[in-house]
């Protein structure tokens, strides 16, 4: 297995309390931020400190820590009844990203199923917590693998977002790809795509990149298919929040438009996420549902207003990519390509 590189930790459980990078302060300053509530924790995964689909799947699995932590006074039932309404509150804080969902649930099967006392049932589920997060970085390093097996000499890999160190809890799931080629190939480059409305591909993926060393050229969202058109983009990877049955793809707004020039100028399109990413229960990617976020990330930039005031707004976070202009999914159990419905199945069933 590829080495780890990148030294970046993005969250970890410390004896009492979580500790995160503050992804809000890039790229000024590189901090971090002790949460120690349950509600801190729903606060920081709604407003971004912690962002990224396994990054915040982790964070509400360390939330529901915190809130059990707080409860620890009460008798064992009413600890267990409090307990599960905590957990489902704090999935309520994004609603795309399913990795939530699943570390919560993870969690909660925990508080169900635990024969212990209450001061039992917390310790189990902090060294639940703490598996998640260490299995999160050797998953990443996995669909590195996978994924640099398909990256071509010398590539120029275009991404979208942040699907890095810093959107897990370590290496990246896209941004794993790239380093896993990296560390094989140091030929490769990276187009970042800025994605507006919160700049996450120029606030962050072009932060740890170069942090890393990895040569990575910063574009604006528009520019991808005349980089495309000149022969400049030789694949593309982002990640995923929320993968359907059938292979259709949530990932940040935007992702779709890269995936249509992607289709037309043909170069392979890839997704790289963990299997916590798909949702079985859902067919398509008509039923993902997908965030509705504030105006003033598309009103604002910086604090200062970029439009006329009063003009109307409607800010999307994701959009779906449709399974057919999907080269491959890049997950920890190898490369499943099309047709997602049954290669998807079939992952499921062997687990
Ligand atoms: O709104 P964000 O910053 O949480 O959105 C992040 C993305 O869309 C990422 O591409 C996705 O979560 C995959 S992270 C490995």
């Amino acid at each position: 297995m590829t080495e780890f590189k990148s030294k970046i930790r993005t969250i970890q459980w410390l004896d009492t309390f979580s500790r995160m990078v503050d992804q809000t302060l890039f790229p000024y300053e590189f901090n971090y931020i002790d949460i120690k509530t349950g509600d801190e924790m729903f606060a920081a995964i709604k407003t971004m400190i912690v962002r990224g689909a396994p990054a915040i799947g982790i964070a509400g699995a360390h939330g529901v820590v915190l809130y059990a932590q707080e409860l620890n006074k009460l008798p064992r039932d009413e600890f267990i009844k409090k307990l599960l309404e905590k957990a489902d509150y704090m999935t309520t804080s994004r609603p795309t990203a399913v990795n939530l969902m699943w570390a919560v649930d993870k969690q909660k099967e925990i508080i169900k199923n635990s024969k212990s006392d209450v001061k039992g049932i917390i310790e189990e589920l902090k060294q639940n917590a703490i598996k998640l997060e260490n299995e999160d970085i050797e998953i990443n390093k996995k669909i590195g693998d996978f994924g640099a097996e398909v990256v071509p000499k010398s590539a120029t890999i275009l991404t979208h977002c942040n699907a890095g160190a810093l959107a897990t809890v370590g290496y990246g799931t896209a941004l794993g790809v790239v380093r896993s080629a990296f560390a094989k190939d140091p030929t490769i480059q990276v187009f970042a795509d800025e994605t507006r409305p919160r700049q996450q591909g120029a606030r962050i993926t072009t932060l740890e990149l170069t942090m890393d060393g990895i040569p990575t050229t910063l574009i604006t969202d528009g520019m991808c298919s005349y980089f495309m058109k000149k022969g400049m983009i030789d694949m593309v990877v982002v990640g995923a929040d929320r993968i359907a049955a059938n292979g259709d793809t949530a990932n940040k707004i935007g992702t779709y438009t890269v995936a249509i020039a992607a289709k037309y100028h043909d170069i392979p399109f890839y997704i790289a996420a963990p299997l916590s990413t798909i949702d079985i229960n859902i067919k398509t990617g008509d039923e993902i549902p997908i965030e509705e976020r504030s105006h003033d990330e598309v009103t604002h930039i910086n604090g200062k207003a970029i439009c006329a005031d009063g003009v109307n707004i409607i800010n999307p976070g994701f959009d779906v990519t449709p399974h057919e202009l999907i080269s491959g999914i890049i997950t920890e159990k190898g490369i499943l390509r099309p047709d997602y419905k049954k290669s998807i199945a079939d992952v499921f069933k062997n687990l």
